[in-house]
């Protein structure tokens, strides 16, 4: 039996956080070894809402960057830019063909993002979850590890290939969500009820991994906590619960270990030795990072070989697909 399929996108929005690392990134690292894997740069989801070209260009590159900084590796996995590989825009038209309005209306993601915008909101981002069904369903895909917020749009793809094979035949795989058991959903600095974004007004609201050491000290000494005293998990005080949670993830201990070892000390130490915790995880990252950049034609070469390989098995797919719906 071969390996099973992973894949997972991430939007060329910049400034990755810790959310982004904790809830998916991380866990694709991990589990690469033991899957097939794509992994995608999402350029065309991002462009669901307004974007200058220039950033956007700069954008793509960083998180691409990021994701080889932060250990995927070629032998293990197929990274790309969603537009490079032509097969994604072309199957998520076929399959809006085949969705009822009434599905997409349901998205939780599009109803928050749409309140923001209001008259001015994208067909782009009405259907967004529809191109993302086609991302997942081009590559036979068994597993899509994402953080909790991606969970629904994961489960419509599933209806979305079960219409589809309904109709059609058995041509698509049906995908499983994976969500990590703790980090699937880190919360905010400032407001521990929302989960981490980047937030244009709240620039203390996320840790990014580019933060030098003084910016992830001086946001984790302000992060909201509460007034009491014992340093424990307790998911009613949100915002303790999510720093901890934080520091349970980077160090990899239990809860009981954690706990005790914060026993008799302060709200402030906690904090200190937390913020200290992440600066040493994201060091390594970080200069990666600066070593890829600063290599000329790495990243290229890289993101030119990845369109390749994602693009010869899309390819394929999608000419099957169209002979199936009875376009070829
Ligand atoms: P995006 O770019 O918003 O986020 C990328 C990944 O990071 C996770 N994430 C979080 N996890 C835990 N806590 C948080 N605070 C947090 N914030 C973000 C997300 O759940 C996601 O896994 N629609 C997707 C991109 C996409 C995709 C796909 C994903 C497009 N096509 C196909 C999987 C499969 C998105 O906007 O992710």
């Amino acid at each position: 039996m071969g390996k099973q399929r992973i894949f997972s996108g991430i939007q060329a929005t910049g400034s990755l956080h810790l959310g982004n690392y904790l809830g998916a990134i991380r866990n694709w690292v991990k589990m690469q070894v033991e899957y097939d894997n794509y992994f995608c740069v999402v350029d065309l989801h991002t462009i669901t809402v307004p974007q200058d070209p220039q950033i956007l260009r700069a954008n793509i590159r960083e998180v691409a960057g990021f994701l080889f900084a932060a250990g995927i590796a070629e032998e293990n996995s197929v990274v790309f830019i969603q537009s490079h590989v032509k097969a994604h825009s072309e199957l998520a038209w076929l399959l809006n063909c085949i969705t009822p309005m009434g599905w997409l209306q349901r998205m939780i993601q599009f109803k928050e993002k749409s309140e923001k915008q209001k008259e001015d909101v994208s067909v782009g981002l009405y259907n967004y979850p529809v191109l993302q069904a086609a991302d997942i369903l081009l590559y036979d895909t068994n597993l899509v590890p994402v953080g909790e917020d991606q969970k629904q749009h994961v489960e419509l793809c599933r209806d979305i290939a079960q219409r589809f094979n309904y109709r059609y035949g058995e041509i698509f795989v049906l995908p499983d969500v994976y969500i990590p058991p703790i980090g699937g959903r880190v919360m905010g600095l400032s407001n521990p009820d929302k989960k981490m974004s980047k937030s244009e007004e709240k620039k203390d609201e996320a840790i990014f991994l580019l933060d030098s050491p003084e910016e992830i000290r001086l946001k984790i000494q302000r992060a909201t906590t509460d007034s009491l005293r014992e340093i424990c998990f307790d998911d009613k005080r949100s915002g303790i619960n999510n720093l901890l949670t934080i520091y349970q993830l980077l160090t990899e201990k239990t809860r009981e270990q954690i706990e005790e070892h914060f026993v008799g000390k302060s709200y402030k130490d906690l904090k200190e030795e937390l913020a200290e915790v992440i600066i040493g995880s994201l060091h390594p990252i970080q200069e990666r990072y600066r070593e890829i950049t600063e290599e000329k034609g790495y990243l290229d070469k890289m993101l030119n070989r990845g369109a390749e390989r994602a693009g010869d098995y899309a390819e394929r797919k999608l000419q099957m697909i169209l002979k199936h719906i009875g376009l070829r």
